[in-house]
């Protein structure tokens, strides 16, 4: 009762950003990501006998309390559908760059949805999985694919038709995303607090949630005629919209550092000079810029002349799950 399952992590061109139930995790409005062949979790999970509770090991380290909780509580969700009480030996390596602060999450859960079902011996299909994987971090569900992916929010209370489809393969577009490390980024309010608050108190969220539905139509439309421009415009517009809303939050909060506007600053520079080079932030500091290939040096030359970027990794849309 043992199986492998890596994942890549995403980076969503239209946020999932509120739940309208949080023990599901169900959204309040379909959205949309790229998967990054740059970042990735490897993760076993080991069913056995006689096993008193779960245990995990994040990169060869011991892990416990709310870290081992959140694992112990979504192999619960497996062990229902397995119908039997069985604990299991977690391991997990991230593949993502040490101290990149960037969110291993999606893959995380991906990962752990794969390994835990196949090694129960649960033969689920993209669908049931991408569902089961939603349940630990809505993110997660759109890692069950590669490249140009769609989370669909559905309208059932039960959550059956929430989870992601694959609008285009990774071969479909042959487009970068770099992540920007920063060098100094200070603790976040978590995405879970950040959506919970925005939703509860922001007045400008009702305004976010309107807009959103249009950005996804338009972005998927973008994404099918590979119009680089409408897809860059369109997601960077929609990130600004969601993290405007943390404005009007109350308290009010931001998730951008000082280094994150002139991050933003230095693609709208890019910009001027001719260059289609467009920016996206997730719940933290750090920005995602996206450009094409033939870019690249003049991309990379402004971002690492940067004071304060750490380090630059590039990714193009990566695949799926997969098993080893
Ligand atoms: O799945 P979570 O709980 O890590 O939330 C992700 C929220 C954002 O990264 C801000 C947006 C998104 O769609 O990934």
């Amino acid at each position: 009762m043992k199986a492998t399952a890596r994942a890549h992590t995403n980076i969503a061109l239209i946020k999932y950003w509120g739940k309208r139930d949080e023990s599901l995790i169900l959204p309040t409005n379909s959205n949309l990501s790229v998967t990054l062949d740059g970042f990735s979790t490897e993760t076993t999970v080991h069913f056995r006998e006689g096993l008193k509770e779960d245990s995990f090991l994040l990169n060869e380290q011991k892990v416990e309390g709310a870290a081992l909780g959140k694992i112990a509580v979504f192999l619960d969700k497996v062990r229902a559908l397995y119908g039997k009480e069985i604990y299991a030996q977690v391991q997990s390596v991230n593949h993502v760059p040490t101290a990149a602060g960037l969110a291993s999450s999606a893959s995380g859960l991906a990962a752990l949805a794969a390994a835990s079902s196949k090694a129960i011996g649960l033969s689920l299909d993209n669908m049931e999985l991408s569902r089961l994987a939603r349940q630990g971090s809505g993110s997660a569900s759109r890692s069950i694919y590669g490249g140009f992916v769609e989370w669909q929010m559905g309208e059932r209370e039960d959550g059956l038709d929430s989870y992601a489809v694959q609008i285009a393969d990774q071969s479909h577009w042959d487009i970068r995303i770099a992540a920007v490390v920063l060098s100094k980024t200070v603790k976040k309010v978590s995405s879970r607090e950040g959506m919970r608050r925005t939703v509860e108190t922001s007045p400008f969220y009702a305004g976010w949630l309107e807009q959103t539905a249009k950005d996804l139509q338009e972005i998927k439309q973008a994404i099918i005629a590979k119009d680089f421009e409408k897809m860059g415009s369109v997601a960077e517009a929609n990130c600004l919209r969601m993290h405007a809303t943390t404005l009007g939050a109350n308290p009010p909060f931001t998730y951008w550092q000082d280094t994150t506007m002139r991050v933003m600053q230095t693609v709208q520079n890019l910009r001027e000079q001719g260059i289609p080079a467009f920016f996206t932030i997730d719940a933290g500091p750090n920005v995602k810029v996206l450009y094409l290939p033939e870019d690249e040096a003049k991309v990379k030359n402004s971002l690492q002349a940067m004071e304060d970027v750490e380090d630059i990794i590039i990714s193009k849309p990566g695949s799926g799950i997969s098993y080893m």
